[in-house]
């Protein structure tokens, strides 16, 4: 795969005014300071639309599952949701689907049902995983008596090739668990060729991805993939915090776990429904067609398909900016006292919206200060944390400062980026 994953090709001038009109806080902190906000692995730039139409329904009192006027458009509300979530996921109506608060939950739900439930001797996964799904693996390997196999990632890609993972797939493995796109290296695994590659070690094996960090720049498509359980959390994409989506394929949603009596086999969800999450989901939904620009009455998968695609070809060329620079502005390869990490030319896997960076003249952490005094909002990833440690090291790495723009900043603004950069890896004088 070439390092970027698509052409680059960056919004029309009307399709990025439309776009950076729809985020809030885009150009300034909620105090009125002006900055660029490259933490979206964090938590993303919001839509506007999205958290208001989540708030306007949340005024409601009704509950969904009642008969009157009011609880009827809530329960069309969620049904629209469903579907959107069904669309976004290229899923099919027989696959189910599971709201938890977070995605670190639905790992660790869906985990847990894969190995109490499918015989088998052996779990792979790989040592790029979050916790959520990585520490879900290890729990419940340990607690039904099952073998962790953990496939190291390639140095040069920051990613982990598909056939480091199908080496530990045997007639024993019941479960591979992996990451779409590392929050850590920004690079994306090929999830068709692994699931592919296991499979033929492995017919009967269940493939779980985290979607997490990929969704937010790629097209899911749980169908094609054949995959049996994908996740997401909105708010890594342009929406609230509070809650998370995951789609279950039909013979892991068969699977026994935890439900109130009356419900059906295949009902994952718990509880009281949140139309309000779904409405906000909805609204993001709305805004990929927008972007798409597809024309009205094309299927609604189609749309946020197109906008999606929009979304990469723009964030291609944010990405193409940072690592190679302008005409007037150096890019992160060339940058003197700066390495870019996992942008080597030659051995390169395809990669999203996050650039690891480490200074010769600053720690990570200082060099997070110093952007914050630029203007400049970026997050450092250091071994000393338990969500990054195995990571890091994994890569051959102790720290990094990771920067991920969004497709809602210009390349004017990644030069800007660049600008900064170039005075913060200066050595200190004086
Ligand atoms: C790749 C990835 N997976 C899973 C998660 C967990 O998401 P949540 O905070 O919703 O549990 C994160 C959060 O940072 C993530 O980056």
């Amino acid at each position: 795969m070439p390092l970027f994953a698509h052409d680059a090709v960056p919004f029309a001038p009307a399709t990025m005014q439309f776009v950076r009109g729809q985020f809030a806080y885009l150009e300034r902190d909620p105090h009125g300071a002006r900055r660029l906000f490259f933490e979206n692995s964090g938590g993303s730039l919001r839509l506007r639309k999205a958290s208001e139409r989540a708030l306007e329904i949340s005024h409601y009192p009704d509950g969904s599952s009642r008969p009157h006027k009011a609880a009827r458009e809530l329960a069309g509300l969620q049904d629209q949701g469903e579907a959107d979530l069904r669309a976004f996921f290229g899923g099919d109506a027989s696959g189910a689907l599971l709201p938890t608060a977070t995605a670190s939950q639905a790992m660790f739900v869906v985990i847990r049902a894969v190995a109490e439930n499918v015989s088998g001797t052996n779990i792979v996964t790989t040592a790029i995983e979050h916790p959520s799904s990585y520490d879900a693996c290890v729990r419940y390997a340990h607690r039904t008596g099952q073998e962790l196999r953990v496939a190291q990632p390639d140095r040069t890609t920051g990613g982990v090739d598909p056939s480091a993972i199908a080496d530990l797939v045997d007639s024993g493995t019941s479960l591979v668990s992996v990451i779409a796109t590392s929050n850590i290296s920004g690079t994306i695994t090929d999830i068709p060729a692994v699931i592919k590659a296991a499979r033929a070690k492995n017919p009967h094996v269940y493939t779980i991805v985290d979607a997490v960090q990929y969704a937010p720049h790629g097209v899911i498509d749980a169908t094609a993939w054949e995959v049996d359980a994908v996740n997401i959390a909105p708010y890594k994409m342009f929406g609230d915090r509070g809650h998370a989506f995951t789609y279950l394929s039909q013979r892991l949603a068969q699977l026994d776990h935890d439900r109130v009596g009356g419900a059906g086999n295949d009902t994952w969800a718990m509880g009281s429904a949140a139309p309000a999450a779904f409405a906000g989901f909805s609204a993001i939904m709305d805004y990929l067609v927008a972007v798409g620009g597809t024309r009205a009455g094309t299927g609604r998968r189609e749309g946020i398909v197109a906008g999606m695609r929009a979304i990469q070809g723009h964030e291609q060329a944010l990405l193409h900016t940072l690592i190679e620079g302008t005409a007037q502005q150096t890019g992160l390869r060339d940058m003197p006292g700066v390495h870019v990490h996992f942008a080597d030319r030659v051995a390169s896997s395809a990669r999203d919206l996050i650039v690891p960076l480490t200074f010769d003249h600053r720690s990570c952490a200082d060099a997070v200060r110093a952007y914050e005094e630029l203007g400049v909002i970026v997050y450092e990833r250091v071994a000393t944390s338990h969500y990054s440690e195995r990571i890091l090291r994994s890569l051959g790495l102790e720290e990094v400062v990771r920067v991920s723009p969004l497709h809602c900043h210009s390349l004017e603004e990644a030069e800007r980026f660049l600008t900064v950069t170039e005075k913060i890896a200066q050595p200190e004088t004086g």
